[in-house]
């Protein structure tokens, strides 16, 4: 907002066709110290277009910039550094946040849809914490997206089809029980898997029979199909309740199994488009600068990459989206420049409007977790963990045990949360429970804290907000708070540029820094009413700010803690 007006001032003052309130604002900088100044306006470009050195257009402007919102101005080399009247900038700063309350930073809504394609874990397999990045980022994306004026639209794409369902079928009928398979499901279909690949080692025509399992089950053998949807339904079970421990829904779980029928028309699209090529038997489409990507093997079955193929198609039918993002792990970055290159030579000019959001592993001491040789997190196991960890740390801060439970619960899930959308979503995340859970450190305890402690001081203050409040700006410390509030919105616009929530974490973290560093110099329970009621609208503010950027990574705010 400070930026906005700067420039809509300076802009004003320019005079210059040239130059619109946009151009100048894309211009403005902060300076790196505050004293040179709230903003920083660099006259370099403008010289070229007038024809006057920087230094002198920046005193010229300087003689015409009268505005209430503005102190005093400087000229530095060919910089106009412009400070800023703090109270007048405050309270207008803070206004907009009081009056916008949970829509503050929100952009006005496009007539635009994404699609997001997240979380997608595999059916027989455990929930694990490489597939909590995708959930958590795709959730948060969603979040953002929305707050960026976007419709979206949630798809959980499922693995439920493949080749490893002819590897279960075949172990469960040699080596499973029913009895145990109903007790812990997913489970004892890990077991059987691992045990599979073990034994396959020994023993290749365990792959052939697998092979031959998962063929009957695309041709629709009733057996393998009966298998196949008893454990598809009981891994649902236990995938729901990690959706509801995360609070985390889709408007859409289409599994890949969902596209069956719809696999025959893409092939034949391939084909009548000239586009198949047949290599040792398979069918492949040839792609340049890149390795061709299989459409349909030997034996006539068909792909991963085919019905990513046929469920790209279909939601472009379906949803008429403007853009679609896959929040799937790097190592399927080949996966998707080649499923979106395939789409681009069928003629279809949306998939330049795909884009794979990778995003790094989940390391456990330092080496990737894999369900393969059972060295795995269960993210289920991690979230009751935390949960009691918080639980814990917080026995004896509430009045029944229900209340205890619950923030427990949104303690421990939004640390698992914040630990993972902290960093740059391109970068490894090493799982470690006692630093997420910290209350002192990056974490999201931390910042649920400060939320709580705002919303204590509230209650003590008997803090009620009325709109016409009188805002008394106080000092420094406000300040920094103020134009950290102040940078929200362009927070929010970024993390959706670059698909990532880590940047709305980070301020998150600088907000709360900020704001107890405040904390720590002033009294804000104080006798004077206005000075009082001013100072509890400032902390008012700055709580509903750290609630949203919250909310946008998918993590709740108790109000104690
Ligand atoms: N189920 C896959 C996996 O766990 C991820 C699917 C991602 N989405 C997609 N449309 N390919 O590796």
């Amino acid at each position: 907002m400070i930026q906005l007006h700067i420039a809509t001032v300076i802009t004003k003052a320019l005079d210059n066709k040239n130059y619109q309130v946009e151009d100048v604002l894309d211009l403005l900088e902060t300076p790196k110290h505050p004293h040179l100044g709230d903003v920083a306006f660099p006259c370099f470009t403008l010289a070229k277009y007038v024809k006057k050195s920087p230094a002198s257009i920046a005193s010229e402007l300087k003689d015409k910039l009268h505005d209430s919102w503005i102190d005093r101005v400087e000229v530095k080399g060919g910089y106009l550094n412009l400070f800023v009247k703090r109270e007048i900038a405050s309270s207008h700063i803070l206004k907009d946040v009081l009056n916008a309350k949970e829509g503050y930073g929100s952009m006005p809504a496009k007539n635009e849809r994404i699609v997001i394609d997240y979380s997608s874990p595999n059916i027989a397999k455990p929930f694990s914490m490489g597939h909590l990045r995708s959930t958590v980022i795709g959730n948060s994306l969603a979040k953002i997206s929305e707050k960026n004026g976007y419709q979206v639209v949630r798809v959980n794409h499922l693995g439920d089809w493949g080749t490893q369902f002819g590897k279960l079928i075949v172990a469960y009928k040699l080596w499973g029980s029913r009895k145990l398979v109903e007790q812990e499901p997913i489970k004892q279909l890990l077991e059987l898997y691992v045990h599979f690949h073990a034994e396959a080692k020994k023993n290749d025509t365990l792959n052939n029979q697998a092979r031959a399992a998962f063929k009957a089950l695309e041709d629709g053998d009733h057996e393998a199909l009966d298998l196949w949807k008893w454990f598809k339904e009981e891994s649902l079970k236990e995938f729901k309740e990690v959706y509801d421990l995360l609070d985390i829904s889709f408007d859409y779980e289409l599994g890949e199994a969902f596209y069956n029928d719809k696999m025959k028309a893409v092939v034949s699209e391939l084909e009548s488009k000239k586009l198949l090529t047949l290599s040792e038997g398979a069918y492949v489409v040839e792609l340049d600068s890149m390795p061709p990507c299989l459409i349909t093997k030997k034996d006539g079955a068909t792909l991963y990459a085919t019905r990513d193929l046929a469920a790209a198609i279909y939601r472009q039918q379906t949803f008429y989206a403007s853009k679609a993002f896959y929040v799937v792990g790097n190592e399927q970055s080949l996966h998707f420049q080649q499923l979106f290159s395939v789409l681009k030579q069928m003629g279809y000019e949306w998939a330049d409007h795909m884009q794979h959001i990778g995003f790094g592993m989940m390391l456990k001491d330092g080496s990737k977790m894999s369900t393969r040789q059972g060295k795995v997190v269960l993210l289920a196991e991690v979230l009751v963990e935390a949960i009691q960890l918080a639980k814990e740390t917080m026995r004896g801060k509430h009045e029944t045990q229900e209340d205890l439970e619950t923030v427990a619960k949104q303690v421990g899930v939004g640390a698992v949360i914040f630990h993972d959308l902290k960093n740059l979503r391109t970068h490894d995340v090493e799982f470690s429970l006692d630093h997420m859970m910290s209350f002192e450190g990056d974490t999201g305890p931390y910042v649920q804290y400060t939320f709580a402690r705002i919303s204590t001081l509230l209650k003590k203050g008997n803090y009620d907000y009325a709109p016409g409040h009188p805002l008394q700006f106080t000092d420094d410390y406000e300040w920094q708070v103020i134009s950290l509030i102040d940078q929200f919105p362009r927070v929010v616009e970024q993390a959706f540029e670059q698909a990532d929530p880590s940047q709305v974490a980070k301020y998150s973290l600088q907000l709360a820094r900020a704001f107890n560093k405040y904390y720590a110099h002033t009294k804000i329970l104080v006798d004077d009413e206005d000075k009082l009621s001013s100072k509890l609208s400032f902390c008012y503010a700055v709580s509903i700010v750290l609630k949203e950027s919250l909310s946008l990574l998918g993590i709740q705010a108790p109000v104690k803690m």
